[in-house]
């Protein structure tokens, strides 16, 4: 194990397949105590028993909560810090491409809560903890998905007329204007936010949705996706590399800094989101 990681808590979302899973295992190898957040009871059991057994690393939590659901988010956070009293790396990860319009019981659109509001609320409710941990990171998983669109702030959870897919690159361009935005908050801090695209990766991304989507899903990851592993570099680069010690507010893929769209960059923009996520949450 590598020492120089030795002890440094990671709390990773959606550590139960695909992107999350991966890089908790490779986190796990280097020697972080891991925070992972599953769904699925069945799931973290057996992710657990995967990387335990794969890595020999004992100092794994994993927490159960549904994203989508901001009272989850409230009691995962709650008990994430009644374990860790520090927090080097917190790695939001958890995200899915949900075709169908659906609100969730707290009368959010799904995807908006999922992809957006979680990021934004645990980051929140960990942040004083995060910002007391020297050299602390986080690191938000957007996706390039984002250039295909822009935020109609009117609209913002399309209760005005959904459309599976721009609403999921919309809730990608508010992770990257989200990480601009807490870049800039933390300025001064040595507690970093940078956002990253993984690459188009062959996990279980979508496989959520009804059979027609799933199949040409599945047909477009066997032509064009990469491997787990190296989906998951850019995620484990920003998490763990000394290379990005200090680095902050900025979108990177294949582990280096890229430009995001133009509507990300408008700080402007940035501001409003965030504005409309504190009163969304409030
Ligand atoms: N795959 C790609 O090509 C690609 C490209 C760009 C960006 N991304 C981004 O990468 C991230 C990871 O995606 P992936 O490709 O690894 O997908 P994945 O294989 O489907 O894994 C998604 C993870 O998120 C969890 N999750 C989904 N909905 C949740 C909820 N309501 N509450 C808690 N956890 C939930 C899943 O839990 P279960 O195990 O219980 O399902 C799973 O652990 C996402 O943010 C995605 O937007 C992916």
């Amino acid at each position: 194990m590598t020492s120089t990681h030795q002890g440094k808590i990671c709390i990773i979302t959606g550590a139960t397949d695909g992107i999350g899973k991966e890089a908790a295992m490779h986190l796990a190898g280097m020697g972080f105590t891991l925070g992972l957040v599953g769904r699925n009871r069945d799931k973290i059991s057996s992710t657990l028993a995967e990387i335990q057994n794969a890595t020999g690393n004992k100092h794994i939590t994993f927490f159960q909560a549904d994203l989508s659901l901001m009272k989850e988010v409230r009691r995962l956070a709650e008990e994430i810090q009644s374990t860790f009293d520090k927090i080097n790396v917190l790695l939001n990860n958890a995200g899915a491409y949900i075709a169908d319009f659906e609100k969730t019981g707290e009368g959010f659109e799904r995807t908006f809560a999922l992809n957006h509001l979680s990021y934004f609320l645990l980051t929140d409710l960990l942040l004083d903890t995060i910002k007391t941990t020297p050299n602390s990171r986080i690191v938000n998983v957007a996706s390039d998905a984002h250039r295909k669109t822009n935020l109609n702030f009117d609209n913002l959870q399309g209760f005005n007329g959904y459309k599976g897919w721009p609403a999921y690159c919309k809730s990608k361009l508010c992770n990257i204007m989200f990480t601009y935005e807490l870049g800039r908050r933390l300025e001064g801090s040595d507690t970093t936010a940078n956002c990253l695209h993984p690459g188009f990766v062959n996990t279980s991304f979508g496989n959520n949705n009804r059979a027609g989507i799933r199949l040409g899903l599945t047909a477009a990851k066997a032509v064009s996706a990469i491997n787990v592993k190296k989906g998951a570099k850019t995620s484990i680069y920003l998490a763990s590399s000394s290379e990005v010690e200090g680095v902050n507010g900025k979108y990177f893929a294949k582990c280096k800094p890229k430009n995001s769209s133009p509507q990300s960059n408008v700080i402007e923009d940035q501001k409003r989101l965030w504005d409309i996520s504190e009163q969304l949450l409030s």
